[in-house]
């Protein structure tokens, strides 16, 4: 073959400039254009300097270029001797924006610009996405990119305290924050499960606040509990290890000391600092515990004072994170202290006292010079002068923070928590609950609609999430990040107009060999085929969405038993496997993608579901009023759609309310009824609760309604049914379903409104 070779140079010579194809970078820069050519990176290259202001930065590069070449290139302040160079260089010049940097490659030398060292660092982590993995001849190709981020807080959280993590682990999720341009890690210290950090003033927070006597296992609500002690903690000089550690990669450790709920943990240690004064144990379970810190009493304050100040002497961010979230108000109820408090203060509630605790916290903070940012909870009750809010019940907080001209982070549970499914639970890991892809992480917007521009402003940014109770292991900790964190980091890096999932789909498709090669345990649920009823054309008819978030790979199905068929026309829809099968009675189907040659899942186990035909299946439904705007997707065909809820609940399978609703089904024509049921959900630790009672009319007309009678259940834990058993005939059915109203006492929640969740309707 060697004679091919003259004519292919010949060839590329004649033809015009050929430019190289753009790299897959994640985040994508603002601004890339391609040249010809490569530039070699060999243990030949100096990386050179131009100030000692640089040695961190480059000492970085040398050592990550160490591993990939025979010889560690030589780091220079200045240009010594001949030969290929990669230079880094602060400029003055004031052009280029906050945390910005430029990187121009020719076949000589590598140029990489900014004004600030954070700048050269993520040029830095641009280059490493560069090269080639490691083995193959080493060389980056010739371009020009500019570019620089969106928002100034994108942020990874990581709580320690339901399960703890050493701190090797919290420096490789360093090292992944920094490969995406991530620039926070929040750092979830205390909780009721576990207090992780060394506080020389209270020995016993980490004696007997780090440790406990079991945790729970499996899902929640179920009161199952190993009796394996468990804990851990941070010394002092390890958290300090971990911060530089951090600011070597321009990454702000943002610590996390809850107050004043969520305290457990310290009050274990600490029982004098509660309103009952204890005994406390730290907490086997998960969820949310009556006992807090006491408002009224002044020790309290010393106490969380002593705490905050050594946490400042370790943490030098301007932001403390004080927690501030899901804080009972019985205990304070309760106390004389609290209610003491309340009226030497003329505070008129607990919400106001709440208020009274984190603003007379962040007066302490404020006098070191540093600022609080708490859970979107504190505004509750009036925010905090010169508080930041960390919006995650919804938007809604960081709206109301940045109208007030608060700053805010936005980390809504909707798309920021990445502690929910992200694949069929099926085929997951047990999980808290929800459904967030990586699909929809990527499609998340950090500026609410609502904001004008000038109040914009005040959204610094976003956060993920990774809350720990069912997260065991460190393996874990990156399967449920990755590959969300890179879709959001994308979000909070890349310029809202160069957004573009299918475009983002491929270059994170060519990421995982590169996560897999650094020992990253990522997520391949991208590669489940996902299936999704709809409504047929015609009444009783099911069209069944089938897609992937990739074009990778032969789709398989397979209906009911018998052979698999590969979808031979392999419908590729915006770059994405997407198909639609019609369904119009009882069957199952299995969905997965393969390799093209083997009958093997390639990348994910199959999607399996299973769809039970009725009379009222896939007909014409209303209800009145519509579900609540959180639990309404796939609208009111969800109760008809085939598919019966199963108690592993991830939102898209219950349809929820508030309110009692009436649903009416046209069944399309008279017919013969001896059965009419409906399914609802008891859940009460997530305040779901059933039904009182539905009440059960039928119709010939769709007008003149004539009662059947009143379905009770028994109030089983998990999925009841509420049925009618009486043979008549007709068209249309009604359903009027009773609410169970305020939650009663005993029960989590208790005087709020309770939630009504329903799934699937049953004729026959
Ligand atoms: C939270 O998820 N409780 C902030
Ligand atoms: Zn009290």
């Amino acid at each position: 073959m060697r004679f091919l070779l003259p004519v292919l140079i010949l060839l590329s010579s004649c033809a015009s400039a050929q430019t190289n194809p753009e790299p897959p970078l994640i985040p994508r820069p603002v601004s890339i254009t391609m040249a010809e050519g490569y530039f070699p990176v060999t243990s030949a290259v100096s990386i050179i300097i131009d100030s000692k202001e640089l040695k961190s930065e480059g000492s970085y590069l040398r050592d990550v270029l160490a591993t990939l070449l025979p010889e560690a290139p030589m780091l220079l302040p200045q240009r010594t001797i001949e030969g290929p160079v990669i230079a880094l260089a602060i400029s003055n010049d004031g052009e280029m924006p906050t945390e910005g940097y430029s990187l121009h490659i020719t076949p000589e030398r590598i140029d990489l610009v900014s004004s600030d060292r954070a700048g050269i660092f993520h040029g830095i982590q641009t280059l490493i996405q560069l090269l080639p993995p490691k083995g193959s001849e080493t060389a980056v190709p010739c371009l020009t990119i500019t570019d620089h981020p969106r928002f100034a807080w994108r942020g990874m959280h990581l709580d320690v305290s339901r399960h703890f993590f050493g701190v090797e682990f919290v420096k490789m999720y360093i090292d992944l924050l920094a490969r995406y341009k991530m620039n926070r890690f929040h750092w979830h210290l205390t909780d009721d499960q576990g207090w992780r950090i060394e506080i020389k003033k209270y020995p016993k927070l980490t004696e007997v606040g780090a440790w406990r006597s079991g945790s729970q296992i499996g899902p929640y609500g179920r009161g199952e509990y190993d009796s394996i002690p468990y804990g851990g903690f941070y010394t002092q000089e390890q958290v300090r290890e971990v911060v530089a550690y951090a600011a070597a990669r321009h990454i702000t450790v943002v610590p996390e000391i809850e107050m004043p709920g969520h305290a457990m943990a310290a009050l274990a240690a600490y029982p004098e600092y509660s309103c009952k004064g204890g005994p406390f144990e730290v907490q086997k379970g998960w969820g949310v515990f009556e006992d807090v810190f006491c408002a009224g009493n002044d020790s309290t304050f010393s106490f969380l004072q002593d705490v905050l100040s050594e946490v400042m002497g370790l943490f030098p961010g301007e932001y403390i994170h004080i927690g501030g979230d899901e804080c009972p108000k019985e205990s304070w109820k309760a106390c004389a202290k609290c209610q003491a408090r309340m009226k030497s203060e003329g505070l008129k509630d607990e919400h106001e006292l709440q208020s009274y605790v984190i603003q007379r916290i962040e007066k302490f903070v404020n006098a070191k010079g540093r600022k609080i940012i708490g859970w979107d909870e504190i505004l509750e009750g009036g925010l905090a002068p010169n508080a930041a809010v960390m919006s995650w019940r919804g938007t809604e907080g960081g709206v109301a923070a940045a109208k007030s001209g608060h700053y805010a982070v936005m980390s809504p549970g909707s798309h920021c928590y990445f502690d929910h499914y992200q694949g069929d639970p099926a085929n997951e890991p047990l999980a808290i609950g929800g459904y967030t892809t990586v699909q929809k992480v990527y499609s998340y917007e950090p500026i609410p609609a609502e904001l004008k521009a000038d109040q914009a402003k005040y959204i610094l940014g976003a956060q993920g999430n990774v809350w720990t109770e069912y997260i065991l292991t460190p393996e874990q900790v990156e399967y449920m990040a990755v590959p969300r964190m890179l879709a959001l980091a994308e979000v909070l890096w890349t310029p809202k107009d160069k957004r573009d999932e299918a475009d983002f789909i491929k270059r994170l498709e060519l990421e995982f060999p590169k996560l897999e090669a650094t020992g990253v345990n990522a997520s391949k649920s991208l590669y489940q085929v996902r299936i999704k009823p709809r409504q047929g054309n015609k009444p009783g008819t099911i069209e069944l969405d089938m897609s992937s978030g990739t074009s990778r790979g032969t789709c398989m199905y397979r209906l009911e038993e018998g052979y698999d068929r590969p979808d031979r026309t392999q419908s590729i829809v915006n770059g994405f496997y997407q198909k639609t099968l019609l369904l119009n009675q009882s069957g199952r189907l299995e969905g997965y993608l393969t390799d093209t040659i083997s009958d093997r899942w390639t990348e994910y186990p199959p999607s399996k579901q299973e769809f039970h035909f009725n009379l009222a299946t896939a007909q014409k439904i209303t209800t009145t009023p519509p579900p609540a705007e959180r639990y309404s997707e796939g609208g009111a065909f969800t109760l008809v759609d085939g598919i019966t809820a199963q108690e592993k609940r991830v939102n898209t399978e219950w349809l929820g309310w508030l309110k009692d609703v009436t649903i009416t089904v046209d069944l399309g024509s008279e017919q013969d009824i001896s059965h009419i049921g409906i399914g609802a959900l008891n859940e009460t630790y997530s305040w779901i609760h059933l039904p009182k009672q539905v009440e059960v009319s039928i119709s010939s007309d769709g007008k003149n309604y004539s009662p059947l009678g009143s379905a009770e259940a028994k109030a089983t834990v998990g999925r009841s049914e509420f049925v009618i058993n009486k043979a008549v005939k007709a068209r249309y059915v009604r359903l009027v379903v009773k609410h169970a109203g305020l939650i009663p006492e005993g029960f989590p929640g208790a005087g709020k409104q309770s939630w009504l969740f329903l799934d699937e309707i049953e004729v026959h």
